[in-house]
This record gives C-alpha cells, structure tokens and sequence, in this order.
C-alpha cells in the first residue's frame, strides 16, 4: 500500500530590510499623522529596500538562504522555488528564475505566482500539491514583494500602508500526516475595479503619458476592498473550520495576511480567536503583501511546536483569497 504524503514546512527564513520608514517620517510627506495611521491600520514603521540596484529577488535570497542554513542544505539540493510577488525584478525573466541563479540553485526550476495579497497562499498551496504528488522532495515558498517600487509616495490613503520584505518556507514529504491539511481558494476579477496597478501590462503598455498620470502606482479605493476583505476573509475562514469538524478552540494560531488590524480582529473574532492565538506584526512591517504571512511565521517560529494548527489567511489585489489549514511539523 502507498503512504499518503502529505507536504510539511520544515524551515522557514526571513528578511525585511534595515531601513525604517516610520509614521514620522511620512508627516513630513503627505498630510498625516501618527494617530490616524495607527488607530485607522495599526501600523507604525515599515521596511523600505534602498538602492536602484535592489529588486524584490534582492529580499527573497537572504530569506531563502537563512532556510537552507537552519534545515541543514544547500541550495543545490532545491528542487523548486515559487516566488508569490506583484512586485518582480522584471517582466521576464521571472523572480523565480533569477533567484535560482544568484543563490546557486542549480537544479531547480521554478515561478513566480501572481495573486497580490494572497500570493503566498496561492504560492503555499502549489507548492504542496508539488510534493503531495510525489514528484519533489523540496520545494521552496517564498511570499516578497518591494512594494515601494509601485507606491506614490504623494498618496496619501496608500503610502502609509505599504512596506517591503519577504518571507519563506521549504516544503518537504511527510509520511505522518504534517504539513498542509487543506485549503480553499478564491477569485473574482471583478475586484480590479477597486484595486489595480493601470499600465505597464500587456493592455497598457508603458508610454510617457503613463507615466506622466502616475499610471504605475497601487490604485486602491481603500472603502470597499475593506469592506469586501472584512467579510471574505472571516467567511472563508470560517468555511475552512466548519469543513474540517473543527472549532477555534482547536486553533493554536490565526496567520492572517497583515492588510489593516481591524480586518485582522474581525477575522480573529469570527472564528472565535482570542488576541493571543492570533500572529500580528503589522506595526512594524506594515502591509508586505506576498511577504505578510510567511514574515508572521518567521517571527512566531520559536512559539510554534509540533502538532499545532494554524489556520492561514488572506485577501488582496483580483479579489483574491482564501485560507489553509497547517498541522505544525517541527
Ligand atoms: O492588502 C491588500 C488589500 N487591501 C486592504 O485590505 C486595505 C483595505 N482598506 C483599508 O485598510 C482602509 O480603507 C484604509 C486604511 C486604506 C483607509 O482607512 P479608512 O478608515 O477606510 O479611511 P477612508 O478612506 O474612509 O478615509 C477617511 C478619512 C477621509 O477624510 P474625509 O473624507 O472623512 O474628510 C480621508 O481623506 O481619512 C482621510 N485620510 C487620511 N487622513 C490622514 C485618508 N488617508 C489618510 C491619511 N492620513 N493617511
């Protein structure tokens, strides 16, 4: 009889640059202030990656190689590396296929999944389908973006959200039952009305005049994707309990994608999760989009201990979203 493999993390890395961007710091360009940020999204400071030589690739390597030390192995063993970004070095080649390259990951191929806030969700559950088939034994996640590449630091409703880093796991077989459990996932393009970047895709390419418009920043109408992340996030999390016979009491923790603390508390409150079962470092990172839930599992690593259950969630950019249930194996 075949054993069922199931696809555990066994390593996580991450990294988020050393320069700050703190609520004070955006006083002095837009109209703020430290309240508002805080009461309104319970940020503080965010990461910003500085030098025009840096790209997103430039936050996924730190992350990826600090994975490999801690799980004992060099890059060369990887077998694949998928990269959730909106945020990639270029249009092609891929984040994927360059970060493959400057880490010396040589027999590895690899992608870059783009599903906005949800890009490592999307990204989590890939890569574990990968392994559950049997066919890899090491496939690396990794969830970065430098999101101050496409934020207009003269917008207010948006600059103050955004920060840079990159979070990362290694998927691996497990034969008793560790690692990701379920997952479901969700789309609805019509969402794009209310969040989007306008050029620079096949439909509008780059030209002066987009330029000029500032067609090449975050577009976000901040109300309703609010409203529609309060609601999508909590329902299908709570979908993903119900489906499972389980309750929040189950739960060790909630790994929510870190878009605005209030979002997080709704969910957090809807599957009955108390504020200490619930991974939240928004305050210092702000909103990373790909790279907000796998810098909570970076952070919260050492609180972790085998068996617990986590349930991982997320919504951003498409709409996308969804959840994962992840049985802790190490
Ligand atoms: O991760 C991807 C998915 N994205 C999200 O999940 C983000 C979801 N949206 C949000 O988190 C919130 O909508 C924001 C944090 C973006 C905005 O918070 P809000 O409570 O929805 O504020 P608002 O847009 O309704 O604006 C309220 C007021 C407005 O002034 P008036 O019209 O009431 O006079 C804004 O002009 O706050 C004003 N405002 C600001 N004031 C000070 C907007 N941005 C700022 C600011 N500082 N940075």
């Amino acid at each position: 009889m075949t054993q069922k493999i199931s696809a555990a993390i066994t390593a996580v890395g991450g990294y988020v640059p050393e320069d700050i961007l703190s609520n004070g710091d955006l006083e002095k360009m837009v109209d703020t202030n430290d309240e508002w940020i805080r009461t309104r999204t319970g940020i503080s400071e965010r990461r910003i990656l500085k030098g025009t030589d840096k790209g997103t690739s430039d936050l996924c390597v730190p992350a990826i190689l600090q994975l490999c030390e801690k799980r004992g192995i060099q890059p060369s063993e990887i077998d694949c590396i998928i990269v959730g970004t909106v945020t990639p070095d270029m249009l092609f080649p891929s984040t994927a296929n360059l970060v493959c390259e400057k880490i010396g990951a040589v027999n590895a191929w690899g992608f870059d999944l783009l599903a906005a806030c949800s890009g490592f969700l999307y990204s989590l559950t890939t890569g574990a389908a990968l392994v559950e088939s049997g066919r890899y034994k090491k496939v690396v996640v990794v969830g970065a973006d430098k999101m101050s590449s496409i934020v207009d630091y003269s917008d207010r409703s948006t600059c103050i959200i955004f920060g840079d880093g990159a979070g990362a796991v290694l998927l691996e077989p497990n034969f008793e039952g560790y690692g990701i459990q379920d997952s479901i996932l969700k789309s609805d393009g019509g969402g794009k009305t209310h969040l989007h970047m306008k050029a620079g895709g096949s439909l509008k390419p780059a030209t002066i005049e987009t330029v000029a418009r500032k067609e090449h920043y975050i577009y976000q109408e901040g109300q309703p994707v609010y409203k529609f992340a309060v609601t999508r996030m909590a329902d299908v999390s709570e979908e993903l309990l119900k489906r499972n016979q389980l309750t929040g009491s189950d739960i060790a923790y909630l790994v929510p994608h870190q878009a605005n603390k209030r979002i997080i508390d709704a969910t957090a409150s809807r599957i009955g999760l108390s504020e200490e079962k619930v991974m939240v470092n928004i305050q210092r990172y702000g909103n990373t989009t790909a790279g907000t839930i796998p810098l909570c599992l970076f952070d919260w690593e050492d609180k972790l201990k085998k068996g617990d259950l986590l349930v991982i969630a997320a919504f951003g950019g498409g709409f996308t979203w969804g959840a994962s249930l992840v049985k802790w194996g190490f």
